[in-house]
């Protein structure tokens, strides 16, 4: 099923501000062979490519348009991932400052043969939106509806009010 947001045709300018739930992203990847460490799991590179792009799909979604990666703040490794699972990353805009984005990956490993699903990394990510000179460029604010939302706003603003002092 084609989600809605490809059914519109071209991308309208940014908004004054997006819901969370928006610019949420999800990647799914098959860990092969040549992801794998000496001890035949995802290796940690690789694990840490995945959860940019993931970062980048929320942020660029937030955004609409470009943005880089800022600060990758915290990447716990819970557990590790073998060759021949599945991997999805999900991604949120938890927090905006004025250019800068924050953003969660929750990283979740399934194997096929069992269905067994896990919870293997989490990352905290930021970035900063840019205009046509790559400066800084304001985005629009973040809006969050559920519990949830709201709980991982106030997470993040914590997060980003204890870098600033
Ligand atoms: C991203 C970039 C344009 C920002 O430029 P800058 O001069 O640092 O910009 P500023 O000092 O105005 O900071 C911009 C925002 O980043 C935040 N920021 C700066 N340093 C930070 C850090 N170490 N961690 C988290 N956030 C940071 C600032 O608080 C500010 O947020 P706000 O606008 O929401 O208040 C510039 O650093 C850059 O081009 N970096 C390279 C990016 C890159 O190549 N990424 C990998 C490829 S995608």
């Amino acid at each position: 099923m084609i989600n809605d947001r490809f059914r519109a045709g071209p991308t309208p300018a940014p908004p004054d501000r997006r819901l969370m739930s928006y610019s949420r992203g999800e990647l799914t990847t098959l860990i092969m062979p040549h992801m794998q460490n000496i001890l035949g799991d995802l290796f940690g590179g690789d694990l840490m490519a995945l959860v940019d792009q993931a970062a980048a799909v929320a942020a660029i979604r937030h955004a609409g348009g470009p943005a880089v990666t800022k600060s990758i703040d915290r990447l716990d490794f819970h557990h590790s991932i073998p060759v021949g699972a599945l991997v999805t990353c999900c991604s949120t805009v938890d927090f905006v400052g004025n250019s800068s984005m924050h953003i969660t990956v929750e990283v979740y490993s399934e194997q096929v043969a069992s269905g067994e699903r896990r919870h293997t990394h989490t990352a905290h990510v930021v970035f900063v939106a840019i205009d046509r000179d790559r400066t800084p460029k304001r985005v629009p604010r973040l809006v969050a509806e559920s519990a949830e939302e709201k709980a991982r706003y106030e997470a993040a603003r914590l997060r980003y009010e204890t870098r600033r002092a």
